[in-house]
């Protein structure tokens, strides 16, 4: 996803002599431009729009909790959960979907809105229209979720496939858009969509006192934005850091050039996250407001992931997690001692993504080892390895071996062995215990011990 969206005209104008591929758009005559977004003179939500927005949201938005983790004992920190995935379609986003269509007039109920989102900005717009009696078209682009994509046929909402990645998505609705008649909502730019993500602080600062800094997840800009309007109007000394993934690190980019940039994005576990350019009104409202940014691993964030639903029986998707990540990371250790709360924005994540995950998470604690080791391959001799393996209660996961390619006696077999511990240590001991035993053993890299054990306090 190395294209660099924008909402800035002459680019589109630019990008859009292109034809899509596979695609029945060709914008080629258009000039598309997302009204609600002008780069020449973005707007700054204000304070006041947030308060409105949280009035109106209200009957339609779950007050989600926001509770004491049980992790502020390992990370040394009072830690407090704002748990947004238990919005019914398990993000935050509902809050400026449900606002940005509330506000609508009558006729351009009737004639519909077209969001382009990878999961869960459709989702809440998708579920929202529903309830609202609102016709939805999203536009998806082929890598988005298979969940998100599940959901969203489930709301009845019209569901267009199409599209390499989010800026040529975006590009396909604001056509649509145009075409149709329909109101384009930007998931992350549209002012209102804005002053509704800036609702969940305004719970948060009545659910904990107190509170030293807020950790928000950045993608496009939009919950950033709103929660550093509401907290600092109300609470100035609260600090707010946007945490972003180091693949798509676009707020950060946007920080040091001093206005927003393409940033070229990979892949990452925080899909939700994968913009390439944060919006101008979202970058217009935080600019001054943000204490500090800050860009997290990918293997912090799987093990994020991991420690949520060992610890916390969470599943948060990794643009939910990627505040957890930043803290097991030390990149936040300036607050130890000090009281921050984590807005757990998104639950959506495919279950075998999570597996994945959850496998990542494990080698990057170093709780699960692969390694080689050559055995005598008379009869006993794996046997006798599952043994040695076991005795120090290391459970297998997987056995391979091999005789065709071992270039030492023809009574030798090399076993390729995958293995979960304890934990970091009980790797180590595993290591050891194996090159006492056998001549041949090479492990993969056990990773240093990714945070602190990961007991539960009592
Ligand atoms: C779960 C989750 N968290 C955080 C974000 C970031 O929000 P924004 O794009 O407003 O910065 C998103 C965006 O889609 C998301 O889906």
């Amino acid at each position: 996803m190395r294209e660099g969206f924008c909402c800035d005209s002459s680019n589109l104008h630019a990008c859009c002599h292109k034809e899509f591929n596979g695609s029945m758009h060709r914008s080629s005559d258009y000039k598309l431009e997302d009204p609600s977004c002008n780069p020449e003179s973005p707007l700054k939500v204000t304070f006041e729009e947030i308060t409105s927005a949280a009035y109106k949201i209200k009957s339609g938005i779950v007050n989600t909790p926001c509770t004491r983790s049980h992790m502020s004992n390992l990370t040394g920190m009072d830690i407090y959960l704002k748990k947004d995935f238990l919005q019914n379609t398990g993000s935050f986003k509902e809050r400026g979907a449900r606002y940005a269509m509330l506000m609508l007039s009558p006729e351009r109920r009737q004639k519909g809105v077209i969001a382009a989102s990878l999961g869960n900005h459709a989702q809440a717009v998708c579920y929202h229209g529903h309830l609202l009696g609102i016709p939805v078209t999203v536009v998806m682009p082929i890598i988005a979720p298979i969940m998100k994509i599940q959901k969203c046929k489930e709301y009845k909402a019209n569901v267009i496939m199409d599209g390499k990645d989010m800026a040529e998505a975006r590009k396909i609705a604001i056509k649509m858009a145009k075409d149709r008649g329909y109101t384009y909502i930007n998931g992350y730019d549209h002012p209102q969509i804005i002053a509704g993500q800036g609702t969940i602080a305004l719970e948060i600062m009545e659910q904990v006192q107190d509170i030293d800094a807020i950790v928000v997840p950045t993608g496009g800009g939009g919950l950033l934005a709103g929660v550093a309007v509401a907290v600092k109007n109300l609470h100035p000394d609260i600090k707010i850091i946007g945490v972003e993934s180091e693949r798509c690190a676009s707020f950060s980019m946007a920080m040091e050039s001093e206005k927003p940039v393409a940033t070229p994005i990979e892949g990452t576990l925080a899909d939700g996250l994968a913009v390439p350019m944060v919006g101008y009104n979202a970058w217009e409202t935080a600019k001054s407001l943000v204490d500090k940014m800050v860009v997290v691993k990918e293997e912090w964030i799987a093990v994020a992931i991991l420690r949520m639903v060992e610890l916390e029986k969470c599943v948060v998707e990794g643009a939910g997690a990627v505040g957890l990540a930043a803290i097991l990371a030390g990149q936040l250790n300036e607050f130890k001692g000090k009281r921050v709360v984590l807005i757990l924005s998104g639950g959506n994540i495919d279950t075998t993504i999570l597996g994945r995950c959850l496998e990542r998470g494990l080698a990057a604690d170093g709780r699960l080892v692969k390694f080689k080791v050559t055995v005598s391959d008379r009869p006993g001799g794996i046997s006798e390895l599952c043994k040695v393996i076991g005795s120090i209660g290391v459970s297998i996961k997987d056995v391979i071996h091999e005789r065709a390619w071992v270039t030492s006696d023809v009574f030798s077999v090399e076993v390729k062995v995958v293995c979960e511990t304890r934990d970091y240590a009980h790797s180590l001991e595993l290591r050891d215990l194996l090159l006492a035993r056998y001549k041949k053993v090479k492990f993969d890299d056990i990773p240093e011990n990714m945070a602190a054990a990961p007991t539960v306090e009592p």
